[in-house]
């Protein structure tokens, strides 16, 4: 495994600020673009982040899935508030853990008048699932700008990669160029991350 040197490059001040409970929760201090990073409990949305911002654990990375519960609200830099949105398809939720998160999260992607962009993340290994599906499809009605970013590429060899990569584009009927291969541990795709954030916001 090939780690990456850390980047100098967007080491932006970045700060944890509040967990928004409800979708229609202000944000205090300066209005910012925000950008959410959504998908699967245990998908990686928490590593993500860290490996956005260059930081070893600004969020919480946890090894039982489902811990994220509120819309944990990050800032990096002036460029934008980071959302990271409780994951979905969580198997031990019951009915009034989906109730509620369907709530927060369908109202958050809906009526959010300063979300800019979703980074939609996908475990790299996995077609994506019934509720992959389902989310893709509540992401497509809302339109807003949507990035699929594929997860934990360290986990596969490259010789997988590619079929791994298609299949996915298959799935989501999108070009496979246009998915992001990323590993929180490799480092791979910060920079690329990066990037797309920024072309999220104006
Ligand atoms: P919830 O908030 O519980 O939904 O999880 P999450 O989507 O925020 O995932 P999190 O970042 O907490 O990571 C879940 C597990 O996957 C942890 O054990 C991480 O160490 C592991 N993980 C995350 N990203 C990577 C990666 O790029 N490569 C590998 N090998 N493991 C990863
Ligand atoms: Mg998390």
């Amino acid at each position: 495994m090939k780690v990456q040197a850390p980047s100098t490059r967007g080491l932006l001040p970045s700060e944890y600020l509040l967990s928004l409970v409800r979708p229609d929760q202000p944000i205090p201090g300066d209005p910012l673009p925000e950008i959410a990073l959504a998908g699967r409990a245990n998908v990686g949305k928490s590593s993500l982040l860290n490996l956005l911002v260059g930081r070893k654990a600004l969020a919480r990375v946890s090894a039982t899935p489902g811990k994220t519960r509120a819309l944990n609200v990050f800032r990096w830099g002036d460029v934008c508030h980071l959302v990271d949105v409780p994951g979905y398809g969580w198997s031990k939720a019951g009915h009034a853990d989906r109730a509620a998160w369907r709530k927060l999260v369908d109202g958050y992607v809906t009526e959010r008048p300063a979300l800019r962009g979703v980074l939609w993340l996908l475990d790299i290994r996995h077609e994506p699932s019934v509720d992959d599906r389902a989310f893709g499809a509540l992401l497509a009605q809302r339109r807003i700008p949507v990035l699929p970013v594929l997860t934990k590429a360290d986990k596969i060899g490259r010789s997988k990669r590619d079929a791994c990569v298609a299949a996915i584009a298959r799935a989501l009927d999108a070009d496979p160029g246009s998915l992001l291969v990323t590993s929180a541990h490799t480092r791979e795709g910060q920079e690329a991350l990066r990037d797309a954030v920024l072309a999220f916001v104006p």
